[in-house]
């Protein structure tokens, strides 16, 4: 075992654990076949580099570890102190064991959840003049999801002996040369998920999150590919922190001669003290390698995800009250909505916003979880029922990690509010409050009007427990929208993440039934940490489908789609003014877990009938939708895109060719098909959503056309069909219909060969 190999589903990761240097990753990347034990040590030996002048005088190796007491003058991947020692401790780290279960039978994930087949190593490394151990846990999923994260351990026996001050613990994992080119994301409030392309010179490209949640800037992923690698080519190494509070994920190319992504928690000075005989556990960090672009990536991170994922049968179409009635709540209003909900097909009505006592805006009432007795004076019980009548469950928004100053319970517990709150009661004042938190503290800003609720102190979480499982016990809910609208600014993100993660624990466990939301002004937390909590993700809040199509492409990449809200808005959008079509909007919320965000008493009865046209459509495809491969082809036209999703088996697909703009030429490229068997045949035909996207052409491509037709002007298929082989489909591709800027042409695909 001195020299793992772990292979899985065409990845391989080979590690040279001899001797007692921090083990090193010789090699993470495609699989590389099969390599007996004196062919790994040969690869092993062989992977030992120069020396190079002008430095330390044994060869330098990237270790899974590395420190300056290793010769590793990059970023390091633990740094700390012990306080009066005589400043930082460059931790000189050896190895003390690898133990290996070859394949197990099934390893926890985090949320306690096995996951078959899945390979593990553990390492153990020490430190014995400074009285640290380090554990690191590695494991390769049958998917080829990489994860990996450490423990340390304060050895210090004599409890008098100093605690140690972690600065950072990080995952770092070598990427080879040719991996030259970045993609990781940023965005903004309603515009989350934009990628940023960067080539990797000789540095740190770093992106760090001190919102205490990640962001809308989220960097998501850090991804390092091969120049110019798109959704289907190139190969690409990434990493993702599972983790909701502060970090940082960065890729350096060190003049020392390496290349490697990092990531890990990011830490205040002073926020984490490991104690004598204590230890802290990092994150998970998720890494994936892929041969084929992107798309290769997903092809690994869904099934994975799938596998541990929370979500039990189909997720339900959803009526959101946000956009439809915002804090106006009226029991009236609301059941003319739930009914006009019911009728189209909707399966949940989610209350937003706008019941819980005094909240009349968004400047005050967080805390105050009860019912609101004056527009609600008989509870929630006659909308709740109202709903279920119309054969609809019932959702409730919270966001139980906030307070509002002009709150009850922050009049009653100002020590509950993370910063303090000022005498005029809506903060600002800077006061430090006396919890046992780190002694970090910041001005206590308002966002949205809003704190935080210190979630790390216990009365404090007791209170909030108290009141969200007093209303999953009072009325029948199914599902929580949970949100988080604004940055912490104050406090330990650290503490408030893991108190967060053990509330949202609590309430499940008292509560298995209830589904859960991930919101947090739409999509600033989206991640693998509250993903192993949650049911769904909100993905932004805006409803634009023209912003809706980027943020749901790459959120995607990540993320499988039944995770990723997507609503159908009102036609002209509340976040950005943007008026699309009703056949544009409806094309661009199919794909994910759909639902309104709309009040549907102003649609008029044809608009009616189309969303309950894409409703009964949406249910029909949902099973393929929720379990099949995501799939993006290339464009060269930047204004269209082709993406869609194939079944496991490869019988069926649905495709969505996309206009987000004119395109470059009268004719645009040919739509290529691409996640289809080569071999079999399909026939691929416009699916119809009840209202057809506009088209520029004067007549459709022939193989649209209806036989016998002359093509008509403005029209989008007919009847026309084709049937060819996925090869043909994949690499010949078919013409597409000329859409106007801003619309979707759907196309099923069907193996016409026989299923299996
Ligand atoms: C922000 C969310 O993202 C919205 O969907 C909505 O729930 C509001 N908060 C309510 O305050």
């Amino acid at each position: 075992m001195s020299i793992p190999y772990l292979r899985a589903a065409g990845t391989s990761l080979v590690l040279d654990a001899r001797g007692t240097g921090v083990p090193v990753i010789v090699h993470w990347g495609a699989d590389l076949g099969d390599l007996n034990g004196e062919l790994l040590e040969t690869l092993a030996d062989a992977s030992v580099p120069a020396i190079s002048p002008s430095s330390i005088d044994v060869p330098l190796r990237l270790s899974l570890l590395p420190t300056l007491a290793a010769g590793w003058s990059g970023r390091p991947g633990v740094s700390g102190f012990r306080p009066g020692g005589r400043g930082g401790v460059a931790l000189d780290l050896r190895l003390t064991e690898v133990q290996s279960g070859g394949v197990r039978a099934g390893v926890p994930s985090a949320s306690g959840r096995t996951l078959p087949g899945t390979q593990a190593l553990t390492i153990f490394l020490t430190d014995a003049a400074a009285q640290v151990t380090v554990r690191t846990d590695l494991e390769l999923s049958v998917e080829g999801v990489l994860r990996l994260r450490h423990t340390l351990t304060n050895t210090g026996d004599d409890p008098a002996s100093a605690p140690f001050e972690l600065g950072s613990l990080d995952v770092i994992l070598p990427v080879p040369d040719r991996a030259g080119e970045l993609l990781d994301f940023t965005g903004l409030w309603t515009h989350e998920r934009r990628p940023q392309r960067s080539t990797l010179g000789h540095g740190v490209w770093s992106r760090e999150s001190r919102h205490g949640r990640p962001g809308h800037d989220d960097s998501y992923l850090m991804a390092a590919g091969t120049p110019g690698f798109g959704f289907r080519t190139g190969e690409v190494w990434a990493t993702h922190l599972a983790w909701s509070g502060d970090k940082h994920v960065w890729a350096e190319n060190s003049a020392l001669g390496y290349s490697a992504l990092g990531s890990g928690e990011l830490l205040a000075p002073g926020e984490l003290r490991v104690a004598p005989g204590a230890s802290h556990t990092t994150p998970w960090t998720v890494a994936v390698y892929s041969a084929a672009g992107l798309d290769g990536l997903s092809a690994r991170l869904h099934p994975w995800v799938r596998s541990w994922s929370t979500i039990t049968g189909h997720r339900p179409v959803v009526l959101n009250t946000w956009e439809a009635v915002y804090f106006d709540h009226d029991l009236t209003t609301l059941a003319r909505l739930a009914d006009a909900a019911a009728v189209v097909g909707v399966e949940r009505f989610v209350l937003d916003d706008g019941w819980f006592t005094g909240r009349s805006d968004d400047r005050r009432a967080l805390g105050d979880w009860f019912v609101d007795p004056v527009t609600w004076p008989g509870g929630l019980h006659p909308l709740i029922e109202h709903v279920h009548a119309a054969g609809m469950d019932f959702g409730l928004w919270v966001e139980p990690e906030m307070v509002s100053a002009d709150s009850d319970v922050a009049r009653a517990h100002p020590e509950w509010v993370l910063g303090g709150v000022d005498a005029a009661g809506v903060g600002g004042s800077g006061a430090v409050i006396g919890s046992a938190s780190v002694g970090v503290s910041s001005p206590a800003l308002t966002w949205r009007f809003q704190r935080v609720l210190d979630l790390g102190n216990p009365d404090a979480f007791g209170w909030v427990f108290a009141r969200l499982t007093a209303l999953l016990n009072e009325y029948p809910i199914a599902y929580l929208k949970w949100d988080h609208n604004r940055d912490l600014l104050a406090g330990s993100a650290h503490r408030q993440t893991v108190a967060l993660y053990r509330l949202i624990d609590a309430v499940r466990a008292e509560h298995p039934g209830v589904e859960i939301e991930s919101c947090a002004s739409g999509g600033a937390r989206v991640d693998l940490g509250i993903l192993e909590r949650v049911d769904r993700v909100w993905t932004s809040d805006t409803n634009d489908p023209l912003e809706r199509q980027q943020i749901q492409r790459y959120s995607s990449v990540l993320l499988p789609p039944e995770y990723l809200g997507g609503h159908l808005g009102a036609a002209t959008a509340h976040t950005t003014g943007r008026t699309s079509e009703l056949s544009f909007r409806l094309a661009t919320a199919l794909f994910g877990s759909a639902g309104i965000e709309w009040d549907l008493t102003r649609a008029n009865e044809s608009e009616r009938v189309q969303i309950a046209t894409w409703i009964a459509r949406y249910k029909q495809l949902r099973p393929l939708l929720h379990s099949g491969v995501v799939v993006r082809a290339d464009p060269s036209d930047p204004a269209l895109e082709l993406h869609g999703v194939v079944s496991p088996d490869q019988n069926s697909a649905l495709f969505a060719q996309v206009a987000l703009a004119a395109p470059r030429a009268a004719l645009p490229e040919r739509m290529r098909f691409p996640g289809l068997a080569p071999e079999r045949r399909y026939r691929v035909a416009p699916l119809s959503l009840g209202v057809p996207p506009r088209t520029i052409q004067d007549a459709p491509p022939a193989w649209l056309a209806e036989p016998g037709s002359s093509g008509a002007a403005g029209a989008f298929g007919t009847d026309g069909s084709v049937t060819l082989t996925g090869a043909v489909l994949a690499l010949v591709g078919l013409p597409a219909p000329l859409l106007a800027p801003e619309q979707a042409a759907l196309f099923t695909v069907d193996a016409v060969d026989g299923r299996r």
